[in-house]
């Protein structure tokens, strides 16, 4: 049962506010959220932009499944509740982040819409930027960069999204970028062209 918030006294109005912040940075903050497949190239597309942000000064954090699965989320396993916990816990990160002027590229498979769009409300609609990163499931099986595919087709990992667990995709991404068809330079280019803006134009 959720304890009564009756105790709790909150500080949100008295302390330095995300405009404070941004004005600090000068950027807008906001999160780039990235959905797709194990394999599909969310963290190698994000590290690129995380790259090219940081050289034109822009404060950034990438956030990735498999780093946030040994802290923050390591008592979660891949159940669709845990699945479901670990976004909620993510996006609540992320919205500190938010309020701190800071950009978060996040990596994460996110494999239902109902996921998605608990990240969505919690972070906000206008400071979220869904990005479909596609390949198909066999792209992503020919890869196998982790040999996670091999593994959970002989078994030995239930619950692997495409295989044993759901991938439902994005109807409507604000961003698709396909990486069986682009180069990573390309992929992070568009990515690039399409939130740069979105920061510096305050
Ligand atoms: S999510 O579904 O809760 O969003 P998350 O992005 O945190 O997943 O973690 C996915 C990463 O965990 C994958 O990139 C992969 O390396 C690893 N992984 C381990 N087991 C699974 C599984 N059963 N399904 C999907 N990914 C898994």
């Amino acid at each position: 049962m959720k304890e009564s918030k009756e105790n709790i006294f909150t500080i949100f109005d008295d302390i330095l506010q995300r405009e404070d912040k941004e004005a600090l940075l000068n950027q807008r903050s906001m999160v780039i959220w990235m959905t797709g497949l194990s394999g599909s190239g969310k963290t190698t597309v994000a590290k690129g932009v995380e790259r090219y942000l940081h050289s034109q000064g822009v404060l950034n954090q990438l956030l990735d499944g498999d780093n946030i699965r040994i802290g923050i989320s390591n008592n979660l396993n891949f159940s669709s509740e845990d699945r479901g916990e670990n976004i909620r816990r993510i996006a609540e990160v992320s919205k500190l982040f938010i309020n701190c002027g800071i950009v978060t590229l996040n990596c994460f498979v996110s494999p239902t819409k109902k996921v998605r769009q608990v990240a969505k409300d919690i972070i906000g609609e206008k400071n979220f930027v869904e990005v479909f990163i596609n390949a198909s499931i066999s792209t992503c099986e020919k890869r196998d960069v982790k040999g996670l595919y091999k593994k959970a087709r002989k078994g030995e990992i239930k619950d692997f999204t495409g295989i044993s667990a759901p991938f439902e995709a994005p109807e409507n991404p604000e961003l698709e970028i396909n990486t069986s068809e682009l180069s990573i330079e390309e992929s992070v280019q568009k990515v690039l062209d399409y939130i740069l803006p979105k920061i510096k134009n305050k």
